[in-house]
């Protein structure tokens, strides 16, 4: 199963619902979700912080449909890159093997989480490896704005663990936090303090607006950082933009946090395919392929993995 057959249960499950919702047939429905994922190219083209109506389902809908997989697989990619720690190669993906020959739990916290991308990231990377422990719990608080995400996350959920569960041993136990960067509110916070051992920072930090909002997240984060002194930190986004590698560094700097790796991702040869394959009733009334999907090789994404000093 490839991360493109995860899109398709998702989507399968959902339009239905939506264009119901909506007085839409299906056919008018994926032309709106084309429309939307040219609103949202637009969005990220232009100068400053895009606004997008992720509460719009059709507007998720065209999220999952052309983005999820993309993100999925870099943040797959970015566990697995080795970087010299005291002279010896090391990845977030094997720090993370290591601690489960010590607890069955990982602990992760996602900002800007959206479907809950960098669940299935985190499960294909770890489906795809021997697990000391059985059944390994991947307990993940998903901390975003957009409450109204919750239909197509939990739809999202359900086909990872169709997929990683039983036949991976991977159980799931997910929670939502409602966040906003530019409202920082103190009493919803505790639960963002509890210990973790991983952060995910997906493709959000494009998305802040301004300084202030910077400031704010690093006023979090590094109290965060405090309950978590031994947590890795990796935070991912689009590759190309001073802006987004700007407020990656005053985020990694603010927070108190020391960069140990830095590096650049190409996209995915092959995925052309396997999209036309899997979204094949999706691709022709969209009229759009997935992103990441026709320039195999150009650099897609750059990350940052740090840690408390
Ligand atoms: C591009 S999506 C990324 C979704 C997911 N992490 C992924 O990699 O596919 C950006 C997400 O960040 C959230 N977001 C953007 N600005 C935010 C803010 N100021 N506070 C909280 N969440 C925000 C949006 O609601 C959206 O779900």
């Amino acid at each position: 199963m490839n991360l493109f057959d995860t899109v398709r249960e998702v989507l399968d499950r959902r339009a239905p619902e939506v264009a119901r919702s909506r007085g839409l047939s299906l056919e008018e429905l994926y032309r709106q979700m084309g429309n939307s994922i040219d609103v949202m190219l637009a969005e990220w083209q232009r100068e400053g912080a895009p606004s997008i109506p992720y509460h719009d389902p059709v507007f998720q809908l065209a999220y999952v449909y052309s983005h999820v997989a993309m993100n999925a697989h870099l943040l797959d990619e970015a566990l697995r890159c080795e970087f010299p720690i005291k002279g010896r190669p090391v990845s977030v993906g094997s720090a993370l093997l290591n601690l489960l020959k010590k607890t069955d739990r990982l602990r992760i916290c996602t900002f800007g989480s959206g479907p809950g991308t960098e669940l299935l990231g985190l499960s294909r990377f770890l489906g795809s490896k021997w697990l000391p422990h059985i059944p390994v719990e991947l307990d993940v608080l998903h901390m975003d704005r957009v409450d109204q995400w919750a239909p197509s996350s939990k739809a999202l959920q359900d086909s990872i663990e169709s997929q990683f569960g039983r036949k991976r041993k991977l159980a799931f136990s997910t929670s939502f936090l409602p966040w906003n960067a530019s409202k920082p509110d103190v009493a919803s916070q505790t639960r963002a303090l509890e210990e973790r051992h991983l952060f995910l920072f997906s493709y959000v930090v494009s998305e802040l607006l301004d300084q202030a909002e910077l400031d704010a997240v690093s006023g979090l984060l590094s109290q965060m950082v405090r309950a978590s002194p031994h947590a890795v930190f990796l935070i991912i986004d689009r590759f190309g933009d001073d802006r987004t590698q700007a407020n990656i560094s005053s985020l990694v700097a603010g927070a108190g946090l020391q960069p140990l790796a830095e590096d650049t991702l190409p996209n995915y040869v092959g995925f052309d395919e396997h999209a036309k394959t899997s979204l094949r009733q999706y691709v022709n009334v969209i009229g759009r392929m997935p992103r990441g999907s026709r320039f195999g090789g150009k650099k897609e994404a750059q990350f940052v993995i740090a840690q408390r000093p």
